[in-house]
């Protein structure tokens, strides 16, 4: 018997209606419109507004969106692995509300917080999910309301982030598509480069936490910077050398969205060229974990069936890792 693996077998991203401009940040915190473009490459990012609006509610029309594409019905559908930051609360998780939201009534899910890597360890624990032959139809989300974490009086955090998100499913295999290999990443002690203070167990939320600020995420840029280039660069190439890819074989490189100038950078490491790299940095900003499935998603009529991809990210923890497969369908022949 053929191998069994997993394969994307569709895509849907979701992004919140309001736009958030260079210029708009700029009248709230001083920068402007050029520094953001050159060192980030960010010209908009949306916004999920409204009260009581969580991420649940990206993720459920997410995979209302998906369900509808791929001729699901939602009755099919046995598991949601959400990747976020930003679940609605603290408990309970944010799969299984949108799975609610969105008339799962068959499936059972969990989140996974791996941060900007998050939909790469999601995506990875869905298809062995998938490969160990229980489950047909395994839904994989990456989500995020950035917005939420965001100090909008800090200018070196605010302007580079947003809110969105991708869902894909996932379907057993056995043609030679799908999810073939990764290789993932965690060092903790990169937490002092990127996180969130207060609001955990660590310090419960207080007065004093919220009047200190210490509910939104804190940066140091250059060293996360330079961690990301180092640690992308890295795995994706030891995930080429392991499974014969040459730059000419690699159809797509699919980065994490944090900044252009990383994905440029590992561009050039890895001798990529960069019109095989998928890029939409400059209209969502970085989503954290919507970054991967929402490239998927913009880039989907481009992708033919059989296309080797590489799927790369880093992020808060730190975590990094790098995900092979082979494309499981042309993407012309499905509409957006
Ligand atoms: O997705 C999770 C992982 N995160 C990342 O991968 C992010 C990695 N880091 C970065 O993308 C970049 O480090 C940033 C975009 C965060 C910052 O860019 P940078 O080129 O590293 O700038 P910098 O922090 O070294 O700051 C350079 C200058 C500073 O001014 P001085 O000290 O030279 O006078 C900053 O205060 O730019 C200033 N600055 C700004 N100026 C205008 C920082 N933010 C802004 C801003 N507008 N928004």
């Amino acid at each position: 018997m053929s191998q069994v693996r997993a394969a994307i077998t569709g895509v849907f991203g979701y992004l919140p209606d309001y736009i958030l401009t260079n210029d708009e940040l700029a009248t709230i915190v001083d920068t402007n419109d050029e520094w953001i473009t050159t060192r980030t490459g960010i010209k908009t990012r949306h916004i999920l507004k409204g009260e009581e609006q969580g991420t649940s509610v990206m993720v459920a029309e997410a995979i209302k969106g998906l369900l509808k594409k791929t001729n699901t019905a939602p009755e099919d559908v046995e598991l949601v692995i959400c990747a976020t930051v930003t679940g609605d609360a603290i408990f309970p998780d944010t799969a299984n509300i949108a799975a609610y939201k969105a008339g799962l009534t068959n499936s059972f899910g969990f989140d996974v917080n791996a941060a900007c890597s998050g939909f790469l360890y999601a995506l990875t624990v869905g298809a062995k999910m998938v490969e160990g032959g229980k489950h047909k139809k395994v839904i994989v989300v990456g989500a995020d309301k950035m917005s939420s974490i965001i100090d909008y009086t800090d200018r070196t955090t605010c302007v580079i982030f947003g809110d969105g998100c991708g869902a894909v499913m996932l379907e057993p295999t056995t043609e030679d598509t799908g999810i073939i290999d990764y290789q993932h990443h965690a060092d903790g002690s990169g937490e002092k480069f990127l996180y969130l203070v207060a609001g955990g167990s660590r310090k419960p939320a207080t007065v004093d936490t919220v009047m200190a600020r210490e509910h939104f995420v804190r940066q140091n840029g250059r060293p996360v910077f330079k961690a990301a280039v180092t640690g992308m660069t890295d795995v994706v190439q030891k995930v080429m050398a392991r499974n014969g890819l040459d730059n000419d074989s690699l159809d797509w490189l699919v980065p994490h969205q944090a900044n252009i100038r990383i994905i440029q950078t590992i561009s050039k490491m890895v001798d990529f060229p960069l019109d095989k790299v998928m890029i939409n940095i400059e209209k969502y900003g970085n989503t954290t974990a919507g970054t991967l499935p929402l490239c998927l998603w913009d880039y989907e009529s481009q992708l033919k069936k059989g296309d080797d991809i590489i799927l790369t990210a880093f992020g808060g923890g730190f975590t990094w890792g790098a995900l092979y497969l082979k494309w499981a369908y042309d993407g012309s022949a499905v509409g957006k």
